[in-house]
């Protein structure tokens, strides 16, 4: 089940501490927000569980964390400084800037109906800020309106450094900044926000190959965030980027329809090759721009053929503030209970969850129990599994409700049944199940730990069968 409409979605992220507007005292900032106490954690889960598919359970992924700020040539080679804009409208009527190309009717303004309107102008995307003490307007640098050229910067750094060979990629993420015209959709299109993307570098002639598969790996990633696949859907580009040879969004049926939440792209030799000193030296597939400032060569030579190549590029490229849109609004449930009530739960799969488990003495002024409580949390949170938090609150059924409602997985409660029967029990309760079980105090660390280890993923599972194979071949 999923909330009903965008609005539902807006308020439910700030009653429950995921998302709240940026600087609303002063009225706000359009296309900007800041996380609550639940959402920085669901955000870090995320971003943690894409870096750990890419970096950590892969063996071709090397991490970076690149500059916000950059330097003017890197936009200009790029090519965002000449392409990197939206259609701009103005009307002279009431003064709305909107984007030709998302108006609903381009001979009308979208919020007055005036048909006196400016001619379309290129609006530039990428906001710029002042770098040093002098502000004489040449001086400035761009805030990266994605971060994936802070990759290719770093293509031969990560090569030689790593002693890497092709085909491997560099994952990264981090905020990127784009002056949107008409940001919307709450964190659908903000002005500030956080990509997770990973170039991975292929011979020219297997990219087509890895194109498919990434699109397959990605597509996989977001089921197991908890997506129904029936809520997924492929879109290829019709109007392809100025880097792109071809490309397909992963799209997610959000509140209003359909819309992108990742990208993949074969960037081709596009990016490397724009950022390379003496490109007559490669044949260059895509159009690049001639580069008279780089000081190096984006290229990769080959160590059994001995030929020097400009790698080409698939990129998959994916946003965390719509991925936190997405995934609380696919966990948002409202069931009917027996007794005919309705219960609201957020059924986050565990490892997302924002606080891991809730630990709820009973009664608040029994010191033993609390006493007992605090060490059972203590115990919990040496685990590493996230946040545990000691509730306070003397009402158990509040203390359910309200870990429902914001997705905790399990509950431990410590009550007089801890301190005086036998083998200390505690009762862990089930977020989704409702079922309570006895464990005792003793046996608490290694139950939450068992609940929260991860299965072996499945490419660990194949590659482990395949040297099985092996061994049993040797063998014969
Ligand atoms: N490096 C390629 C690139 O930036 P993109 O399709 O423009 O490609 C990739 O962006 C992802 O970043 C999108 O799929 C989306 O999830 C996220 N994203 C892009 N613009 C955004 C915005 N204004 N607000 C929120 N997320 C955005």
């Amino acid at each position: 089940m999923a909330v009903r409409t965008m609005e539902e979605l807006v308020s439910l992220c700030k009653k429950r501490g995921f998302v709240f507007q940026s600087s609303e005292i002063y009225g706000g900032l359009r296309g900007v927000y800041d996380l609550g106490p639940l959402g920085v954690e669901l955000k870090k889960n995320i971003r943690n569980a894409w870096w750990r598919s890419l970096v950590y359970e892969r063996d071709d992924i090397e991490g970076v964390e690149c500059s916000h700020l950059s330097h003017r040539l890197v936009w200009k080679h790029s090519g965002h400084e000449d392409t990197f804009s939206d259609p701009l409208i103005e009307c002279k009527t009431c003064h709305s800037r909107m984007r030709q190309d998302k108006m609903k009717d381009e001979t009308k303004c979208d919020t007055c109906g005036s048909s006196d309107l400016t001619d379309p102008k290129k609006f530039l995307l990428m906001m710029k800020t002042n770098i040093g003490p002098v502000d004489d307007g040449s001086s400035f640098a761009y805030l990266r309106p994605e971060t994936a050229q802070g990759s290719y910067l770093n293509f031969e750094n990560v090569l030689l450094s790593m002693g890497r060979k092709l085909p491997f990629g560099i994952a990264q993420h981090g905020k990127s900044f784009r002056n949107e015209i008409t940001p919307k959709n709450f964190l659908f299109r903000l002005r500030e926000f956080e990509q997770a993307e990973m170039q991975f570098f292929v011979p020219p002639e297997t990219d087509i190959e890895w194109w498919e598969k990434w699109k397959n790996i990605r597509h996989q990633w977001w089921l197991e965030q908890g997506i129904p696949a029936g809520k997924l859907r492929f879109k290829d580009h019709e109007q392809l980027a100025h880097y792109a040879k071809c490309a397909t969004d992963i799209e997610y049926e959000f509140p209003w329809g359909f819309d992108e939440i990742e990208g993949i792209h074969d960037r081709q030799d596009f990016d490397l090759g724009s950022h390379t000193k003496s490109q007559e030296d490669f044949k260059i597939n895509a159009k690049v721009l001639p580069n008279k400032d780089s000081t190096t060569r984006m290229s990769y030579r080959d160590p059994f053929t001995g030929k020097e190549f400009i790698p080409f590029v698939i990129e998959t490229a994916a946003g965390l503030d719509r991925a936190m849109i997405a995934l609380i609004n696919e966990a948002y449930t409202e069931e009917k209970l027996p007794n005919g009530k309705t219960r609201t739960v957020l059924k986050l799969k565990k490892h997302l969850a924002p606080i891991k488990v809730a630990v709820v003495p009973l009664a608040k002024n029994n010191p033993d129990i609390m006493m007992t409580g605090m060490k059972v949390r203590r115990v919990l949170s040496e685990l590493g599994i996230g946040r545990v938090v000691f509730e306070n609150s003397n009402n158990i059924g509040k203390a359910y409700r309200r870990h429902d409602e914001i997705g905790t997985p399990i509950c431990v409660t410590v009550d007089f049944d801890t301190l005086e029967k036998e083998n200390h029990p505690v009762t862990v309760r089930d977020r989704d199940t409702m079922e309570q079980v006895s464990v005792n105090i003793a046996d608490i660390g290694k139950y939450v730990k068992k609940f929260y280890s991860r299965e072996t993923p499945q490419q660990d599972v194949e590659r482990l069968y395949q040297f099985s194979k092996m061994k049993e071949k040797g063998r014969e």
